[in-house]
C-alpha cells in the first residue's frame, strides 16, 4: 500500500512516521510513505499557497492551484486509483469501518488543509472524498492525516507484532475492550481477577466477552445493539 501525506508542514508528519509502529511496517515493505510538501508546486517568487476570502472574513483560504498540481502529481506516482482524501471538519467522520475499506485498498492520498479551509475549486476539480475525525475543530489537516493513517496500516496484514492485535480491539468486534492485567498479580491491594490465572481459556474467553459487553453498555451505550455478536468468533 502506498500512502501519500500532501501538507505544509512535511517536518511535522516525517517526524510522527519516524517513531511509531508506521516505520516498522514501512521498515516491512507493508506501506510506503510518501511525503508532500504543497509548497513544492506554488508558483511566483513567494511560493504563495494561501491568501485571504474573496467577499472578507477571518484567516486565509488555500489556494487551488498548489493543492491541486500536488495531488494531480501524487496520483500519478500510485499505480492504482486511491482514494483522494481532504482532512476537514466538513467531512464525514472517520470510523473503524472506513479504517477496515481503506485498508483493502491500495492506498490514500491524504490532504492537509487548515481550518479556514480549502478554495471550493479544490473539490470540483479533484472530487476528493473529505472525513473528519470528530466534532471538535484542529487548526489544521495533519494530527487527523496520521490517526487515519495509522487506522489503516495497523489493519494491514504484517503491519503488527501479534496479529490477533488489531481483532480484538475496541470497536473491529463492535465493542469496547475489557479490563487487562499484567504484573504484579497485587499491586496496592488491588489483585487480578482470580479467572485470568485460572488457566480455564474458554472460561476466561466468556469473562472477557461478558466484560467487554459491560463496559460497552456502560460506556458507549450508543454502540450497544443487545449482545448477539455481529462477529463471532466461530
Ligand atoms: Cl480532519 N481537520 C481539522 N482541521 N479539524 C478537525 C478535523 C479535521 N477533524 C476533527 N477536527
Amino acid at each position: 500500500m502506498k500512502i501519500s501525506i500532501l501538507t505544509l508542514f512535511p517536518d511535522v508528519v516525517r517526524s510522527y512516521l519516524g517513531a511509531s509502529i508506521l516505520e516498522l511496517a514501512a521498515g516491512k515493505g507493508v506501506v510506503a510513505f510518501d511525503v508532500v510538501d504543497i509548497r513544492d508546486f506554488a508558483t511566483g517568487k513567494h511560493r504563495q499557497v494561501d491568501d485571504r476570502p474573496f467577499g472578507g472574513g477571518p484567516g486565509m483560504v488555500l489556494m487551488p492551484g498548489p493543492v491541486v498540481a500536488a495531488v494531480e502529481a501524487a496520483r500519478a506516482r500510485h499505480a492504482a486509483l486511491a482514494p483522494t482524501v481532504l482532512l476537514t471538519p466538513q467531512g464525514r467522520r472517520f470510523d473503524q469501518g472506513l479504517a477496515e475499506t481503506w485498508s483493502r485498498g491500495p492506498g490514500l492520498i491524504l490532504v492537509c488543509g487548515r481550518y479556514e479551509g480549502f478554495d471550493e475549486r479544490i473539490r470540483d476539480v479533484l472530487a476528493p472524498e473529505e472525513v473528519s475525525i470528530g466534532d471538535y475543530v484542529l487548526a489544521g489537516g495533519e494530527i487527523p492525516a496520521l490517526a487515519v493513517t495509522e487506522a489503516v496500516v495497523r489493519l494491514l496484514p504484517g503491519a503488527l507484532g501479534h496479529e490477533d492485535s488489531a481483532r480484538d480491539d475496541s470497536f473491529s468486534s463492535g465493542l469496547l475492550e475489557g479490563p487487562q492485567y499484567t504484573r504484579p498479580r497485587e499491586f496496592r491491594g488491588l489483585s487480578v481477577p482470580d479467572i485470568l490465572v485460572s488457566g480455564h481459556h474458554r472460561d476466561i474467553e466468556a469473562w472477557r466477552r461478558q466484560e467487554a459487553e459491560r463496559r460497552t453498555r456502560e460506556r458507549r451505550s450508543d454502540l450497544w445493539h443487545g449482545g448477539e455478536s455481529e462477529t463471532t468468533s466461530d
